[in-house]
């Protein structure tokens, strides 16, 4: 059976003036609908660029990416924006460790955000309470993300990743600015939507603790993988 997302010898070359820097040398995984890929590696190996591309934010220098069962980028050929733009929206949530929320809109507007890339998506206020309430945030619908505290942007963040009913989030060092009791509740959180919902999770973590959820855990070093498992 094919698998849901296939990463076939990528390569990232960044490169500033005559410098070149591979940030991605020759990487390749596999990751099955439902499991949770943890990516670990110490600071400057390569996970944000992995993860970047994965999620088709950018694009590989050299070899391919599948995505259920299509071909995303395939030796310095992509998809066409749009169809990339449609592929972003409709299967990836993102989490990042800054949140990116929007000062001046409340927690209910922020989670509501994908809605308006996304009118098809019409978020049934139940669904929105749903998510609030799951996320322990619904008290906190009409304020500002200035008011709430770290964690608290961070669920707001992780809502909004899921009002888009994404089928994989992927999710950069997203305890990376908490303490370790909120650490903690991402971890459990992240457990109970792959349990409960289905979704694949993509995990960069320096956290050896919500590592160990990976169901597949894809060590990177220098931008080769140095363990995976
Ligand atoms: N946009 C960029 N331009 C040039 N170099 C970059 C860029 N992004 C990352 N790098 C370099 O690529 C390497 C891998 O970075 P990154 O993927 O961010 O690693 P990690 O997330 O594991 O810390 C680092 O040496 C970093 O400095
Ligand atoms: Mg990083």
């Amino acid at each position: 059976m094919a698998y849901f997302i296939e990463a076939k010898k990528l390569v990232k070359i960044y490169e500033r003036g005559s410098e070149k820097l591979r940030a991605l040398d020759g990487v390749s995984f596999c990751i099955d609908k439902g499991d949770i890929a943890a990516v670990v590696g110490e600071s400057g190996s390569g996970k944000t660029t992995l993860v970047n591309i994965l999620g088709c934010l950018d694009n590989p220098s050299v070899g391919e990416l599948i995505i259920d069962g299509r071909r995303i980028f395939a030796d310095g050929v992509k998809l066409p924006e749009a169809e990339l733009t449609r592929v972003r929206r409709e299967i990836f949530g993102y989490i990042f460790q800054k949140f990116f929320l929007i000062p001046t809109l409340s927690v209910a507007e922020n989670i509501l955000l994908p809605g308006v890339f996304r009118p098809e998506l019409k978020i049934p206020q139940a669904e929105l309470d749903g998510i609030m309430d799951m996320l322990g945030i619904l008290k906190r619908k009409d304020h500002l993300p200035k008011e709430l505290s770290g964690g608290e942007m961070q669920r707001v963040a992780i809502a909004r990743a899921l009002a888009g009913r994404p089928k994989v989030l992927i999710a950069d060092e997203p305890t990376g600015n908490l303490d370790s009791r909120r650490s903690d509740e991402i971890k459990d959180l992240f457990v109970r939507l792959n349990k409960e919902r289905g979704i694949t999770i993509i995990l960069v973590t320096h956290n050896p603790e919500l590592a160990k959820i990976g169901s597949r855990v894809i060590e990177l070093s220098d931008g080769k993988i140095k363990n995976k498992f």
